[in-house]
């Protein structure tokens, strides 16, 4: 976890819009979404499954699955571009070097048919060409050796499905560090782990994000999670924000009642993690069904009438803000 103030922004996210062409119409997944990446920092993106994290990742990658996948307003401002509106070819730079991501599913992202040391050799040919043979073997195992995994030589002749879940999303870190990247955004990378490899996945994360002074995005539906490594929250319900904070804030006083019902449902050793929100009964909305006012309002405790029109993002004060009018219409603050 980095301590230091709120400073410099390196990746601002605005009015973020990404929609859905089906046979239903254009479906909305993500619904002007704006927050900021703080330089050094690390952000939590939370939310259930199913609230537009990783649609919000992927329009920020512009991964978005084509030509179903649409980003249909805002901007993405990284280094004075707009990566929304960034060329093809200059975007692919951009997701090459400055900006990696890593998934949760490891084997998605790796080739089964190769082994991991040809594939981290293409990473490094890509991006740090001009390596003699012996070097760029080197620079592989240093990689391997840095992300604990080891025998890190013998592993370069390893096919991705001869070693464990574990080890594969160490490999997939890997890669993504190979390319120095002053970004990473991490979508759910221990999900599919068990709980001890998923701490030391989550330890390692959060070492080599303090070596390296990357800025990070770690996307998570475990508010627990949270609370270890990240510095800032955004929480995300039906593909809006609907409330950040700095984790201190937020997990001292939560005031969304999505964020409430999160808190009290984190896993803990006397109730064990369930699946789904037992504190919060309901699901997440499909994207053809949101509520037209606040899409929170089936499962809210506290709703009321205003809430069939659509809440504004309320500014609590110190970068703390919610979209929900137990906190005032809003208005008063301009937001
Ligand atoms: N290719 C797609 N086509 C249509 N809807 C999609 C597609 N991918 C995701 N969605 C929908 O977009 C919404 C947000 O999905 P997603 O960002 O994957 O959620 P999260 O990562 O928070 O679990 C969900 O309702 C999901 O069903
Ligand atoms: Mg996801």
């Amino acid at each position: 976890m980095n301590t230091t103030a709120a400073g410099e922004i390196i990746l601002d996210i605005r009015h973020l819009s990404t929609v859905f062409k089906t046979d239903e119409g254009r479906l909305p997944a993500v619904t002007d979404v704006s927050f900021s990446l703080g330089k050094g920092r690390t952000l939590g993106l939370v939310g259930e499954s199913g609230c537009g994290k990783t649609v919000t990742a992927l329009s920020i990658m512009r991964l978005l699955p084509q030509p179903a996948g649409q980003i249909v307003a805002g901007r993405i401002l990284f280094d004075q571009m707009d990566l929304v509106r960034l060329p093809a070819d200059r975007m692919r730079r951009v997701r090459g070097g400055r900006i990696a991501m890593i998934f949760q599913e490891p084997m998605t992202a790796l080739n089964p048919v190769q082994p991991i040391g040809r594939q981290l050799r293409e990473m490094f040919l890509l991006h740090a060409g001009g390596l003699s043979p012996a070097a760029m073997r080197r620079r592989c195992i240093d990689l391997l050796q840095r992300v604990g995994i080891p025998e890190a030589q013998r592993r370069l002749e390893d096919y991705p499905h001869q070693i464990s879940g574990g080890m594969r999303q160490r490999v997939m870190i890997a890669m993504a560090l190979s390319v120095a990247p002053e970004i990473l955004i991490a979508d759910e990378p221990t999900t599919a782990l068990d709980v001890t490899v998923q701490a030391q996945i989550l330890a390692l994360i959060d070492d080599l994000q303090q070596a390296e002074g990357m800025s990070m995005i770690f996307i998570t539906h475990d508010l627990g999670v949270i609370a270890e490594i990240c510095d800032d929250v955004v929480v995300m319900y039906a593909g809006q924000v609907v409330e950040m904070a700095s984790v201190t804030r937020l997990f001292r006083t939560p005031r969304h009642p999505y964020t409430q019902g999160l808190l009290a449902s984190i896993p803990r050793l006397e109730h064990p993690a369930k699946s789904r929100l037992e504190t919060i009964p309901g699901m997440v909305p499909g994207l053809a069904e949101m509520p037209a006012g606040c899409r929170f309002i089936n499962r809210c405790p506290h709703a009321f009438l205003d809430c069939k029109t659509p809440p504004p993002l309320v500014d609590l004060g110190d970068g703390h803000s919610a979209r929900c009018f137990l906190y005032g219409s809003g208005r008063e603050s301009g937001a």
